[in-house]
């Protein structure tokens, strides 16, 4: 039995979590956008306008706030001009990154943007640095968002939507460092000031512009930018700022270092478990390395800090297509995604965004799909559990002691994490307990104000291995919870091992 005894006021608040750190990612790539988003006029799976409406309704249930588009890798050799107009009218493309299948441009602007409005989520565009133009990303945005009679807002009309829409987020490439043009920071630093110069602002629609940052814990790439950041006119949200205002890192969480073995995503052993938990918990030191560098050259935090892609990364289901990465995802891959959270939480002051890897039957998604059947994962319940804490206040945890770590051949990690935010007259409290072999007790003096439980869920089952498939779709699936009580000014919750927990507070 491992514990962890800590003292939160209520009554003092942290930074603001923004819902953004719950943001998500489409990439065309295996079977993402096509089948697990677009499906087509014509299919027998019910779709709105071509987009499948089971897929959209169970992301609407966990509150996406933003969806990142086109890619990845494919951002950089998207031209987007070729999915737009007359569908059979549209050239196709090679996806040299992913599969090396021929992409046919159904799915362009106009279905995104669709997709956005169903879901009631922010659209992030990743603009093409890789192989596209300053010219090609400047239209792109002009036709997007500019009214009136420009040439792109002609276009635009022409091909069927006379409105122009509302686009917050922009990317100015995808790591640039590698797939996106095999960049030395100080050439993508250039590009990045020059690419944003002609990002412009139309109608009202202001463009959060994000850099494509680091991979991992390359901080150089990050005061490299950040040293620009002076010469592009002074604080990143000022109106004489000329450049991005936030910076993006990409980490992914594997068992191995070896790429070509990353480990199977639902036979793993205690050993791969516990490898796991250590390169997960990298996240905390990298996220705040970069804040660390960000906080020297710019201490107010007006440039954000975005981690556009993270989670898990398997090897591929055996038998289906390797450049496709679609992977199982079992407790393992939520007790990762529950880690994560808190770190984001936690760092709430200067990181803005996160988008995990992908959205659907790519790497750590939420939805698999098996035609017209669809499957939650163990992850999407993360995602549900944790809505709570979006455009919530954090709360700091005190930890007055703790027992929960773990110390082996793999190296050392902190076995139990714990999230309190509030807003709206309820808090709420999410705990994750790493342990793989044993329960966990946490103990929370909240002080500061009047609290009662409401409500208390778990996600756990008896293998840390349990997934949910088409068959069994509710084997890890979210129950009522018993093991939280009050005692006194006391939150004492008794966690199962390998198990995450939300509990709701009512406040007064
Ligand atoms: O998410 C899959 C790929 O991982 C993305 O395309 C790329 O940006 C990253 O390397």
């Amino acid at each position: 039995m491992t514990t962890l005894d800590g003292v939160v006021d209520l009554d003092v608040s942290g930074a603001t979590i923004n819902r953004h750190l719950y943001g998500h990612f489409a990439e065309h790539l295996g079977r993402c956008i096509y089948e697990g988003f677009w499906v087509g006029e014509d299919s027998e799976i019910q779709n709105s306008g071509g987009i499948r409406d089971d897929v959209v309704q169970a992301l609407k249930d966990i509150a996406v706030p933003n969806l990142r588009w086109p890619g990845g890798c494919f951002a950089d050799e998207y031209h987007w001009m070729n999915g737009v107009g007359p569908r059979e009218e549209r050239p196709s493309m090679v996806n040299t990154h992913w599969g090396d299948v021929v992409e046919d441009n159904s799915f362009g602007t106009h279905e995104f943007m669709r997709l956005c409005e169903l879901l009631g989520a922010d659209p992030y565009v990743s603009g093409n640095v890789g192989s596209g133009t300053v010219a090609e990303m400047s239209d792109w945005i002009e036709y997007l968002t500019r009214s009136g009679d420009a040439p792109m807002s002609r276009l635009r009309r022409e091909h069927g939507r006379s409105e122009p829409w509302k686009v917050p987020f922009w990317g100015i490439g995808n790591e640039n460092w590698g797939c996106g043009g095999n960049m030395t920071a100080e050439q993508y630093t250039q590009l990045a000031a020059q690419f944003a110069t002609y990002c412009r602002n139309h109608d009202g629609n202001e463009l959060y512009r994000i850099a494509a940052g680091p991979n991992r814990d390359d901080y150089h790439w990050t005061e490299t930018l950040m040293k620009s950041i002076s010469s592009l006119g002074g604080p990143a949200r000022t109106p004489k700022h000329n450049g991005w205002q936030a910076l993006s890192f990409h980490y992914y969480t594997h068992a191995s270092d070896d790429w070509q073995h990353k480990g199977s995503a639902t036979e793993f052993t205690a050993a791969e478990y516990h490898e796991t938990m250590v390169r997960a918990w990298r996240i905390d030191e990298i996220v705040r390395g970069h804040v660390r560098v960000m906080d020297a050259y710019d201490p107010e935090a007006a440039v954000g800090l975005v981690c556009d892609e993270w989670g898990t990364w398997w090897d591929v289901e055996p038998g289906t297509n390797p450049g496709f990465l679609f992977q199982q995802n079992t407790l393992r891959d939520a007790l990762v995604a529950g880690l994560h959270f808190d770190v984001f939480h936690e760092n709430a002051r200067r990181l803005v965004m996160a988008n995990i890897a992908q959205t659907v039957n790519v790497l750590q998604a939420m939805v698999l799909t098996d035609g017209a059947r669809m499957v939650l994962t163990p992850t999407y319940h993360v995602f549900a559990m944790n809505a709570g804490h979006q455009d919530a206040t954090s709360h700091p945890v005190q930890v007055r002691s703790a027992d929960a770590a773990y110390e082996g051949e793999q190296g050392s990690y902190r076995t139990l994490t714990t999230t309190v935010s509030s807003k709206d007259g309820s808090a709420l409290v999410s705990l994750t307990n790493l342990d793989v072999d044993g329960p966990a007790t946490v103990r929370l003096a909240l002080r500061g104000k009047v609290w009662e439980v409401a409500r208390a869920r778990v996600l756990a089952a008896p293998s840390v291995q349990a997934h949910n498939t088409v068959e069994a779709p509710d084997a890890v699936a979210p129950a009522q919870f018993d093991g939280a009580r009050r005692e006194g000014d006391t939150l004492v919750v008794d966690l199962p091992p390998h198990s995450f927990a939300t509990v709701e507070l009512t406040l007064s």
